[in-house]
C-alpha cells in the first residue's frame, strides 16, 4: 500500500525514521513528506535511504506529475509523526503553504497524526480546540503520552514510541469496515446517585473501556449512539468522530430512559456502563448539614436493572452485551461468576474483567473474557482498552454471524 508519512519539525523527528522504516519492512511504498522545519533535525539523506524514495518539501518540484496533489490522491493512508502544535493548528485551518499542506487536503484515506509537543503547549485552548475540528472529521490521534520531554521537563506531549505508531498504522490500513450499516449504542462511564445537591454515592468508573469499544465500532464503519455517564473529559474526548453522536445520562433511572430510547432502531448494545445498584431513597433538596440534618444513616433503594428493561424489550435480530467488573479469588471464579452473569440477565455475550485497588480502573490497558450464551469463551483478550474493544466487535460479529 501507499502511505505517506508526514514529518513535522519537533525533536521526535529522529524516532520517525524507525517508524519509516517499520513501514518499508512491512512492504509498504512509504513517501516522506518533512516540512522544512522538520529537515533541522533530520535531513533529506536519512527520509530518501531508509524510505527507499525521493524527499522533497516543495510544491515546486515534480509538477509535471502534480506531485503536490498526487501524493495525497494515491495515498492509502496518511500519518503524521511528530504533529508539532502549529501543524495542528494549520490542518485545522486547511493551510497548503507546503507539500504536506497540499497533501493533506487532497488526500482522501485515513490520516493518523501523532501530536508531540510540551505540556503547555499541549493544554493550550487553541491545541485542544484544533484537535477537536480535526477528530469531528475524522482524523485519528494517537497520543501524545506523559513522559519525558526535552530540556528536562517532564509531562503529557511525548510522542507515542514508533512501534505503537506503526501498529496503529496497520490497523488503520487493514481495519475495513467490517461493522459498516451496524447501528450500535454503547453506555461508558458511571452512574452518580445525588444524596443532596452537593454529594452522591459513584463508582470508579472513568469511561476507558466504553469510550474504546464506541470509537472502534465508529472506526470499523457503524453507526455509533455513545450515552456516557459522568465521562472523564480527556477520555471523551476519544470518542469524537463524525459517525459518534454523544448523549449524556447522570443517574441510573436517567441512563435507563437514555438507553432505553436509543435501543429502539440499535443492532447492537453494549452495556460497558457502572451502573449503580443503589441509590438513597429520598434526595435533599439542600445541602444536609452536620448540626441541623446531619446524615449518619443513608437508606438506599434497588436501582432498575437497565439490561433487564433491554432484553425484554429485544428487537429482533439485536445483540445485547453486557460487561462484569469482578473482584474473584481466581480466573476460574471469574468465569463462572461471567457464566452466572450472563445467563441472569439473558445477554448474548458478557465481558468480564478483573478489577481491584490497582487492576482494571483508571488504566489504559485492560484484559477481558468473553463469554457466549452457549457458556463458551469465545476470547480472552489482553492490551490496551482499544486492543480489548476490538476482541469484543470480533466476538460480536462472529456471534451476529452465528445467529443469522
Ligand atoms: N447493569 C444494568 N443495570 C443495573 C446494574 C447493572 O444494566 N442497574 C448492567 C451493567 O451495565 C453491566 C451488567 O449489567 O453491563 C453487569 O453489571 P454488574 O454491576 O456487574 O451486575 P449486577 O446486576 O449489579 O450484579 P452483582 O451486583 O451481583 O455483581
Amino acid at each position: 500500500m501507499n502511505i505517506v508519512v508526514g514529518v513535522t519539525g519537533g525533536i521526535a523527528a529522529y524516532k520517525t525514521v524507525q517508524l519509516v522504516r517499520g513501514l518499508v519492512l512491512e512492504g509498504h511504498e512509504v513517501h516522506v513528506v518533512p516540512t522544512e522545519d522538520a529537515l533541522r533535525f533530520v535531513g533529506t539523506p536519512t527520509w530518501e535511504a531508509i524510505s527507499r524514495h525521493p524527499v522533497t518539501t516543495s510544491v515546486h518540484e515534480g509538477v509535471d506529475v502534480v506531485r503536490h496533489v498526487a501524493l495525497g490522491q494515491e495515498a492509502d493512508l496518511v500519518v503524521v509523526a511528530p504533529a508539532t502544535a502549529n501543524t495542528l493548528a494549520a490542518m485545522a485551518a486547511g493551510l497548503a503553504s507546503d507539500l504536506l499542506g497540499t497533501t493533506l487536503l487532497a488526500t482522501e484515506a485515513p490520516v493518523l497524526v501523532a501530536p508531540a509537543m510540551h505540556t503547555q503547549m499541549w493544554r493550550h485552548p487553541a491545541t485542544q480546540a484544533n484537535l477537536r475540528t480535526l477528530r469531528e472529521r475524522g482524523v485519528h490521534v494517537i497520543g501524545p503520552e506523559d513522559g519525558a520531554l526535552t530540556g528536562g521537563d517532564s509531562g503529557l506531549g511525548r510522542m507515542t514510541e514508533p512501534d505503537d505508531i506503526l501498529h496503529a498504522a496497520l490497523a488503520l490500513l487493514e481495519g475495513g469496515d467490517d461493522l459498516a450499516g451496524l447501528r450500535v449504542v454503547v453506555t461508558a462511564g458511571g452512574t452518580r446517585e445525588p444524596i443532596d445537591p452537593v454529594r452522591f454515592i459513584g463508582n470508579r468508573s472513568s469511561g476507558r473501556q466504553g469510550v474504546a469499544v464506541a470509537r472502534a465500532a465508529a472506526d470499523r464503519g457503524a453507526q455509533v449512539v455513545l450515552i456516557g455517564a459522568h465521562l472523564d473529559e480527556v477520555v471523551g474526548a476519544d470518542a469524537i468522530h463524525p459517525r459518534i453522536e454523544r448523549r449524556s445520562a447522570g443517574t441510573a433511572a436517567e441512563l435507563g430512559a437514555a438507553v432505553s430510547a436509543a435501543a429502539t432502531d440499535a443492532d447492537v448494545v453494549v452495556m460497558a456502563a457502572a451502573v449503580a445498584d443503589y441509590r438513597p431513597e429520598s434526595v435533599a433538596d439542600r445541602k444536609r448539614t452536620k448540626r441541623e440534618t446531619p446524615l449518619r444513616t443513608l437508606t438506599l433503594v434497588e436501582t432498575d436493572d437497565i439490561t433487564a428493561a433491554l432484553v425484554a424489550a429485544r428487537r429482533a435480530g439485536q445483540t445485547i452485551v453486557g460487561f462484569a467488573a469482578e473482584t474473584p479469588d481466581d480466573s476460574e471464579t471469574l468465569v463462572e461468576r461471567a457464566r452466572h452473569k450472563r445467563a441472569r440477565k439473558g445477554l448474548d455475550l458478557i465481558a468480564a474483567n478483573e478489577v481491584g485497588w490497582e487492576k482494571g480502573f483508571e488504566r489504559p490497558d485492560n484484559t477481558l473474557v468473553i463469554v457466549d450464551a452457549a457458556d463458551r469463551v469465545v476470547a480472552e483478550a489482553s492490551g490496551s482498552k482499544r486492543e480489548v474493544a476490538d476482541a469484543l466487535w470480533d466476538a460480536i460479529v462472529a456471534v451476529r454471524g452465528a445467529g443469522s
